[in-house]
């Protein structure tokens, strides 16, 4: 079979089997992979470690377990150790007989076998499931200029954006195929022309832009093209601090989930934008303003899924993705906070703030721990995605500050300070 594009000596000998057959045919998806988009090579994974978006053991999911243990039985292991997005289930995350018996009978049942796939496949250890891997506290932080073979849209989008390494928009599986054979192919966001921004954006509001907000309105505009965003210093100023980086996750994990973006520019803070100013921008770029009239809008066009629009919520996500310790810090201050100003002890919607296992292990040593308990708040490391992937969900009330969790169920969105504002309240 020809291919388009150029292999070495050595990836056309892993093609014609030299590493075995179930090798080869890893080999030749992603050839094919990258011939449809026009890749000209396969190129090295050159990051220290991967990251699987494939959490989940959902039943319905037969042939990607059976896939499993195939390249398990026939040594095809990653080349690489990776992390994982997060776990759907958690007992700790209030749920109800009826939800539990369908979680565990039906749609996770076989998470356990799955759990033993992943470990045996090359799970960094048992504490790696969070979208968040780049986090200090989990340690899958890739250097600036590395090549990755990763598929979750909100990582793909850090590392591409806030860390300079490179990545594409890979799907699941496919991402596993490139951390097993090591190889990816050459295109798009790997390149330096598929990094140049086509859209300038320019941001004019008079107060910090709330990042879930900005991000959504930038991704629904753009797409899966590449923004260059000027008028961000003045909010978030030009060192990517923990702080400045809580925000840019929330940011892009917008852009990525409302649109398709695997890859921003900030002026005068990421950077290739920090390195390239804005001869990162493409010729013929489109612009676009976002003033405080068009985020509002933005906002106001959030369609509300709920059955009953006025029904009392009866959940809230915080953490979509997971929260920083920093980020799980402030929140659990501001809950606090609230509470005692409204007169109250606990928080009168149940509500789960979600982080990855190593920030959670961090956060219990402190004494922020005890305090945040106090305040009736759950502490998980779930996806809430996951949780609300199933009919039974749709139908709860459930509010959250995630514009992604808002795109992919029938969560309701609200900003930050109206969430807090909610949860520290008695619910009328
Ligand atoms: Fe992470 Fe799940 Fe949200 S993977 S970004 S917590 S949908």
């Amino acid at each position: 079979m020809d291919y388009k594009m150029k292999l070495t000596q050595e990836q056309q000998d892993i093609l014609n089997g030299s590493k075995g057959e179930t090798m080869a045919k890893i080999m030749k998806t992603l050839v094919l992979y990258g011939d449809a988009f026009e890749a000209t090579e396969m190129v090295p994974v050159t990051s220290e470690k991967g990251h699987l978006v494939t959490s989940f053991g959902l039943k319905v999911m037969k042939p990607v377990h059976e896939l499993m243990q195939k390249l398990i039985d026939e040594g095809a292991i990653s080349a690489q150790k990776f992390s994982v997005d997060p776990k759907p289930l958690d007992p700790n995350v209030p749920s109800d007989f009826l939800k539990n018996f369908v979680f565990n009978k039906f749609m996770y049942s076989v998470q356990d076998m799955y759990d033993v796939q992943l470990e045996k496949l090359g799970l960094i250890d048992k504490k790696s499931y969070t979208c968040t891997c780049y986090m200090d506290e989990v340690g899958n932080k890739p250097n600036k200029g590395e090549i990755l073979s990763w598929a979750e849209s909100s990582a793909v989008n850090y590392a591409n954006s806030v860390l300079g390494a490179r990545c594409n928009r890979n799907s699941g599986i496919i991402e596993l195929f490139g951390s097993i054979v090591g190889f990816v192919p050459y295109f798009g966001l790997l390149t330096d022309e598929g990094r140049k921004a086509t859209w300038k954006i320019t941001v004019k509001t008079t107060k910090k832009p709330e990042a879930q907000i900005l991000g959504s309105a930038i991704g629904m505009k753009v797409l899966e093209d590449v923004p260059y965003i000027e008028g961000m210093n003045e909010w978030l100023g030009t060192e990517l601090t923990d702080d400045v980086c809580a925000y840019l996750k929330d940011f892009g994990a917008a852009t990525a989930s409302n649109g398709a973006v695997g890859l921003y520019h900030i002026a005068g803070l990421t950077p290739e934008a920090v390195e390239l100013g804005d001869s990162l921008l493409a010729d013929g770029y489109k612009e676009y303003v976002i003033d405080d009239a068009e985020l509002q809008r933005v906002q106001d066009n959030y369609p509300v899924m709920w059955k009953d629009k006025n029904a009392k919520p009866e959940l809230c996500f915080v953490g979509c993705p997971h929260l920083s310790l920093a980020q799980l810090n402030e929140w659990t201050d501001n809950v606090a906070a609230g509470l005692k100003k409204n007169g109250l002890k606990k928080v009168s919607v149940p509500t789960v703030f979600t982080c990855a296992p190593g920030v959670k292990e961090a956060f219990e040593k402190t004494e922020g721990a005890k305090k945040l308990a106090a305040t009736g708040v759950v502490l998980s490391y779930i996806c809430p995605l996951m949780y609300m992937n199933n009919p039974l969900a749709k139908k709860m009330a459930v509010i959250t500050n995630s514009n992604k969790l808002r795109t992919y169920t029938t969560a309701r969105y609200y900003r930050s300070e109206q969430i807090l504002d909610i949860i520290t309240k008695e619910v009328k």
